[in-house]
């Protein structure tokens, strides 16, 4: 099978369909994304279509993510990053929500559009608000020559190659590595240690072989997913570097299994969701290895006593028995877990979605890039 576009790269080959071809790339993908832009020397990273001076990134006081759809969490993951790394408060925001409130456009902060196509309306929109306004806004795009990225005239390309499936997948990856690199490089012109650059620098290199491995690992993630299947609602819950991960993976299972799942942040859940679970409500519980560890636990712990079906997907070393599954990834470096952690929730999406006979490469009611209001 192959899709209208008369281009070799677009063959579907031996895979089932585009998504799962697609999330097969990801480790070339991360690889071409990262090529020529990890600086061993300096342990930062070489961004040189960003067009910012040292000067400039000196004057960035804050740093504001739009997006759309995944790419909108993509930016969620890059805002934490460039938190972590550089120290500049950031957050990311809907494109589409941003564009109609009349935003307040700041000469100090750096504006970042995300988009894999380069070709949603609501992001090419806020971009134009934008630059009306006078803001400085780049581009972290996947298609050359798209709209966005001429518009942008600046930015990061993801490389990642034709995305054809309406879930995005190595998109996604490829934003939270471009995002990365570009919180690396604002962390290296400030307070980011040469010691600490060269952790990120190695953890951003070893990205391609730890997504390799986890896409090994398939077969098991494939069996805990069909487990599911006969579910009607499913919570995804994290905190922190685990939230954006959560919203991901519960928007890959929306898209393309019709299931509802619910994202939420893990320490709002006793704040009224917690009323919801049940043994019918299986919970997705996004477990890093870092800081929050204990806490984590501590809600695996709650949704059990409450007799709430637990797949724990970690970087860690859980007590045994703890989740009722666990999907146990190779560990990264601290900052750059949520990028690992996204590609078993693509997965899970992926084969419960297959074991309900879905159509994954054209689920209902959606469009690979909505290029209208
Ligand atoms: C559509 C797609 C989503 C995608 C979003 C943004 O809604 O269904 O999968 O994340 O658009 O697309 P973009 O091309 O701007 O990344």
């Amino acid at each position: 099978t192959s899709i209208d576009v008369a281009t070799a790269e677009y063959e579907l080959g031996e895979h089932p369909d585009f998504m799962y071809k697609e999330m097969s790339e990801q480790p070339e993908a991360v690889d071409r994304c990262l090529r020529g832009r990890l600086d061993h020397r300096f342990q930062s990273a070489r961004l040189g279509g960003v067009n910012l001076s040292p000067q400039d990134y000196q004057r960035i006081r804050r740093v504001k993510l739009l997006g759309c759809g995944s790419a909108y969490y993509a930016g969620q993951v890059g805002a934490g990053l460039v938190e972590e790394l550089a120290r500049i408060p950031a957050d990311a925001e809907p494109a589409s929500e941003f564009r109609y409130r009349n935003p307040v456009v700041d000469p100090d902060t750096l504006y970042v559009a995300i988009s894999q196509s380069g070709e949603t309306l609501d992001t090419l929109a806020a971009v134009q608000e934008l630059k009306r306004k006078g803001g400085h806004v780049i581009g972290v795009v996947n298609a050359v020559g798209s709209t966005i990225a001429r518009e942008c005239g600046s930015g990061i390309f993801l490389h990642a190659g034709p995305e054809v499936s309406v879930a995005a997948t190595k998109s996604f990856t490829t934003m939270a590595v471009a995002l990365a690199m570009l919180a690396l490089d604002l962390g290296r012109v400030r307070d980011l240690s040469i010691t600490e650059g060269r952790r990120v620098v190695a953890g951003l290199a070893e990205l391609p072989a730890t997504i390799a491995k986890i896409l090994g690992a398939e077969q098991e993630i494939a069996d805990i997913a069909r487990k599911y299947a006969r579910a009607q609602h499913m919570f995804f819950l994290g905190r922190v570097r685990g939230w954006p991960v959560a919203r991901e993976g519960a928007q890959k299972l929306k898209e393309i299994s019709y299931l509802h799942a619910e994202a939420y942040q893990s320490a709002e859940l006793k704040h009224g969701p917690l009323a919801l679970i049940n043994p019918e409500m299986p919970s997705v519980v996004v477990v890093p290895d870092d800081e929050l560890l204990s806490k984590n636990i501590s809600t695996i712990e709650e949704i059990k006593a409450r007799g709430g079906p637990v797949i724990a997907v970690t970087d860690a070393d859980l007590p045994p028995g703890l989740a009722t599954d666990v999907i146990r990834i190779p560990k990264a470096h601290d900052a750059l877990a949520p990028i690992t952690l996204s590609v078993p929730l693509q997965l899970f999406a992926y084969h419960l979605a297959r074991a309900l006979d879905r159509d994954i490469d054209r689920p209902r009611n959606l469009a690979k890039s909505v290029t209208v209001e």
